[in-house]
């Protein structure tokens, strides 16, 4: 609890223009959420929780006074095992209920929550959230079974490591507009969400997305309800950059979880039934709930004759849960795809042909009651058989193992729209409010000049700001090149129609016989009539035209299309430290159609890279009183690139029918099923000894080889 903050001595400092608490920010807006909550109000919920802000006319001011901010606190009982805060009768990790607006989306889902409860079993107050998928007789299904296989296993909290911090710039135009530029992979939402939280009409707040270097979920409505609170506060412009220690204190990483996986199968390998149960730890504000994912993937891209899907979302006084990179999705397939490893070594059948009999396809229904669309899951697994490193693997050496898994996603979906219009240097100008991460634009201009007839370098692409933009939603859930990617593609097609009715009626022939050609309108086969699109286009835009402006406006909204990545990996186990060399990897991925080869291959290696941090290296550790551990680089592990071998990234096909020019989304699915088949290989070079934990450090892995377990509770 707080008892006081004594800003005094900060305030008194030269420079400092304010030292704002909860209380000062003009926020008009109640809820359940960080969103309603920038700064810790009565209670602070998580060490590193920002309980202060300090405004300054320079940085090394505002961090001098941040540092003489004198918050006193009374500490209550921590709450930071994820099981125990599930049980009932659990201390709770929030001793203080936000205040939630009656009828708004917030209370309804928790009333929606409450309703759907979880039969028979009783949970405690730190149970934000529960999703229950089931069919068929679980239990007689699994008595039934040839061979029945269990396992629990705990990932950890994770941190995204992208490129750069959460920054945001914020100010008040003279007419009261708030307009903020901030590193956010949602500028739609972000500008909602504000106007709510202030009180603003909609058009009242204009931001903009800066280019990312990354972001993999982790930045949204983080860094902005801070800077923005300031600015309305002190009609002042503010810029807040969080410094990497804050960054990974204080924003909103993958939770933990714990997974305890029951699955059967016949005598001939086929899946009969699975229970699974996923604790997920939401941290300490109820924003983002993943239980329904969560239960889902627990059962990867499988047909299960019977399912008993169970996921719970747990409060308790860690950092605030957000999405990353498929949230939920690399846990799950680790435990799924560790289990079935099992199965098949137990059955003896070929670990990819075990999955090769299960695996979902187009017409099969998920545990979600959706029924797949074109899956490229089986394509996936057959090129992974097919390559020579799987044909490798009873010929490995000395503690060396070979194994396999698949991960899914099942893929975002959002209406979007985007323009396209040629300028007077004859040139396309393609406008999007999609955030431009890791190069979506150079897709967008790729699709433009596919549909339009030029070449690409004749194209620019033009990330505008909510005012201006047409809609393109939030960049997450691997779908802006799939959603926005086909409005654009639309758009282009729009405006070479328009081209064409233009060059039609100058040359008084049909547009039907029209072609474009080197950067030319001509009739079909008739280059000497060709009419250069570089000085049609000034013709058109100028002073006295009598020519309408070549502009398209294409939108799109889509069914989602799922994602798929199977992964061989390639180990020596040293059974004298428990030590993981990673020898060799292979993803094979289905993208669609590959846009831009070279960006897809980006996203594969990036993605395994950032499965194998997951796999072997990282975590955010906090002790028994959730103080963070692991704050900086030094003690939190990522990969690097003298430690990662080079990754053999096989580019499947698959198109997606609704996708531009069968592009679907490639961002998420290359990590989900990296620790399953580091794990996997793992087995097969310790003659089958399952890590449970991640990351597989050398400890626990010498501890599951030299004592068979890896230091997991039973
Ligand atoms: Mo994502 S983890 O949907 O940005």
């Amino acid at each position: 609890m707080i008892a006081g903050v004594d800003a005094a001595e900060a305030s008194a400092l030269p420079g400092v223009v304010a030292v704002l608490t909860a209380a000062d920010l003009p926020i008009v807006a109640a809820g359940k959420g960080r969103l309603y909550e920038p700064l810790a109000r009565e209670e602070v919920v998580y060490a590193g929780q920002p309980v202060a802000l300090v405004v300054a006319e320079t940085e090394a001011q505002a961090e001098d006074a941040a540092g003489l901010v004198d918050v006193q606190l009374q500490p209550l009982e921590p709450v930071v095992d994820v099981e125990a805060a599930a049980r009932p009768g659990a201390p709770r990790a929030r001793v203080i209920e936000a205040e939630v607006a009656e009828g708004s989306d917030i209370a309804d889902a928790h009333a929606a929550v409450a309703a759907a409860g979880l039969e028979g079993e009783e949970l405690s107050d730190n149970v934000l959230g529960t999703a229950r998928l089931a069919n068929g007789d679980v239990d007689a299904a699994l008595a039934a079974s040839h061979t029945v296989v269990r396992g629990r296993f705990e990932t950890p909290w994770m941190y995204q490591g992208y490129l750069e911090t959460q920054t945001a710039t914020a100010w008040l135009e003279p007419g009261g507009e708030l307009v903020v530029r901030s590193s956010t992979q949602a500028p739609f939402s972000t500008r909602d969400s504000l106007a709510k939280l202030f009180g603003l009409p909609t058009g009242q707040v204009r931001v903009r997305s800066a280019p990312l270097g990354g972001a993999f979920g982790g930045k949204m409505l983080i860094i902005e309800p801070l800077a923005c609170s300031a600015v309305m506060a002190l009609k002042r412009p503010v810029r807040l950059a969080l410094t990497r220690s804050e960054d990974i204190a204080a924003t909103n990483p993958a939770g933990a979880e714990v997974l305890t996986l029951e699955l059967g199968a016949d005598a001939d390998g086929r899946l009969t039934a699975i229970r699974a149960r996923v604790l997920v730890d939401r941290g300490s504000t109820d924003d983002f709930g993943v239980e329904s994912i969560a239960a889902m993937l627990a059962a990867g891209p499988y047909n299960w004759p019977a399912y008993e899907l169970t996921a719970l979302g747990v409060a308790t006084n860690r950092v605030t849960f957000g999405a990353y990179r498929a949230p939920t999705a690399a846990p799950a397939a680790f435990a799924v795809e560790s289990l079935v490893d099992d199965l098949a070594r137990r059955l003896d059948v070929d670990p990819i042909e075990l999955r090769l009999r299960n695996v979902a396809g187009e017409g099969d229904v998920a545990p979600s009651g959706q029924t797949f669309p074109v899956f490229g899951a089986r394509a996936c697994l057959e090129r992974v058989r097919d390559h020579p490193l799987w044909a490798r693997r009873d010929a490995v050496g000395p503690h060396e193992g070979i194994g396999v898994a698949i991960g899914w996603w099942p893929g975002g979906y959002e209406p979007a729209a985007a323009v396209c219009r040629l300028d007077a240097d004859g040139r396309l100008t393609v406008i999007t409010g999609a955030a431009d991460m890791t190069g979506v634009e150079t897709g967008f201009a790729a699709i433009a000049a596919e549909a339009f007839g030029v070449d690409v370098s004749r194209v620019r692409v033009v990330n505008a700001d909510t005012s201006s933009a047409p809609y393109a939603g939030t960049s997450g859930g691997s779908k802006v090149t799939y959603t926005v990617g086909r409005a654009v593609e639309r758009a282009a097609v729009e405006a070479r129609e328009r081209l064409l009715e233009v060059a039609a009626d100058e040359l008084e022939i049909s547009p039907l016989d029209l072609e474009i050609v080197n950067g030319s309108v001509q009739p079909v086969g008739v280059p000497a009539k060709a009419l250069p699109i570089d000085e049609l286009a000034p013709k058109i835009l100028s002073f006295g035209s009598r020519h309408m402006p070549v502009e398209g406006h294409g939108r799109s909204a889509q069914a989602p299309a799922p994602q798929a990545a199977a992964h061989v990996s390639h180990v020596r186990v040293d059974p004298e430290t428990g030590g993981v060399t990673l020898l060799a990897h292979v993803v094979a991925q289905d993208v669609g159609r590959a846009l831009n080869p070279a960006l897809v291959e980006g996203q594969m290696q990036g993605g395994t890279a950032q499965g194998l941090g997951w796999a072997l290296l990282e975590e955010l550790a906090h002790d028994d009183h959730g103080q963070l551990t692991t704050g900086t680089f030094v003690d939190y592990a990522m990969p690097t690139a003298d430690g990662t071998p080079p990754i053999d990234a096989q580019i499947v096909e698959v198109p997606a029918p609704e996708g531009p020019y069968g592009a679907k989304g490639v961002g998420e699915a290359p990590i989900v099923g990296v620790p399953g088949a580091v794990a996997n290989a793992i087995a097969a070079a310790t003659g089958g000894v399952r890590l449970t934990r991640l990351p597989m450090t050398p400890e626990r892995v010498w501890r599951a080889v030299s004592h068979g377990r890896d230091g997991a509770p039973a």
